[in-house]
């Protein structure tokens, strides 16, 4: 059997966590990683025989018997391409809902990310509109976080000063963005509240902490983090203006025309 560390997923995986942390948007063990992986595709690595069983402490039933690899808790994305079977585990989502099996890694009794509950709540609700749906990625991205402090904490709002700010932004993510205010992190009230988000948005801000992202890939979760994070520094970059030009609500309209993408229109005056 092959070691998983040569599965193309774990290898993008790992690399994902260097890249975040080396952009300075994981400092210490800030930010997770969730990412379904389908049973055909780590065959040649697992055997499948369940090392410890983690309760959950809530209830994931609608993904019973889905493997995810997930970051664990308290680990940092600095150490994970050093260690990844510390840093990083496999679980199967048992059949109850509430408990999972740890599959491979999180080699020192550890546990997966504390906001678990955020994440597979998200997973939740992106499958349901997105069956090919796979990741969910949070950080603490500087420019995104920044802009929570001195920006409206409102959909329409964020989302069209994020469009205004960068020509791209109207054409990665149409639909919008979803602006939680400040929550307690790390339980399933945020958990709840992110994925309620997650039904209208593949990204959703949480006030003064970071940013949620979810995706089919890995390269299109961190592209749309990316994007706005882009458009934050912008935004950040140029907020003391005064501003003098800007993208037109029309010009946002020909964008997205032009780009054939279904985007919020609400969300222009
Ligand atoms: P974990 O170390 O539990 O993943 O938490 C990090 C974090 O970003 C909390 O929001
Ligand atoms: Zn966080």
């Amino acid at each position: 059997m092959d070691t998983i560390l040569n599965a193309p997923f774990m290898v993008e995986l790992i690399n994902t966590c260097t890249n975040m942390y080396r952009l300075g948007w994981n400092e210490r063990n800030g930010g997770n990683i969730s990412m379904r992986i389908d049973e055909v595709d780590l065959k040649p690595y697992l055997d499948f025989q369940p090392l410890r069983r983690i309760d959950l402490r809530f209830d994931a039933k609608p993904l019973a018997g889905i493997i995810f690899a997930v970051t664990g808790t308290g680990k940092y994305f600095k150490n994970v391409e050093y260690d990844p079977a510390l840093n990083l585990g496999i679980i199967r989502i048992r059949p109850d809902g509430t408990n999972a099996d740890v599959l491979w890694g999180f080699s020192d009794g550890g546990r997966p990310t504390s906001e678990l509950p955020s994440h597979l709540r998200s997973h939740i609700a992106r499958l349901s509109k997105d069956s090919e749906h796979r990741v969910v990625m949070h950080c603490h991205s500087t420019n995104t976080l920044a802009m929570t402090y001195v920006h409206p904490l409102d959909d329409k709002q964020f989302t069209r000063t994020l469009w205004q700010m960068s020509t791209e932004c109207i054409v990665v993510f149409p639909e919008g963005i979803g602006d939680l205010p400040w929550m307690l992190c790390g339980n399933d009230e945020i958990g709840r509240a992110t994925a309620r988000k997650m039904e209208d948005y593949r990204l959703c801000i949480w006030a003064q902490h970071g940013i949620f992202g979810a995706g089919r890939t890995l390269d299109e979760t961190f592209g749309l983090i990316e994007t706005v994070e882009k458009s934050a520094e912008i935004y950040i970059k140029t907020m003391k203006g005064p501003i003098i030009n800007t993208i037109t609500d029309s010009e946002l309209r020909i964008l997205a025309e032009a780009f054939k993408v279904d985007y919020r229109k609400d969300f222009l005056e």
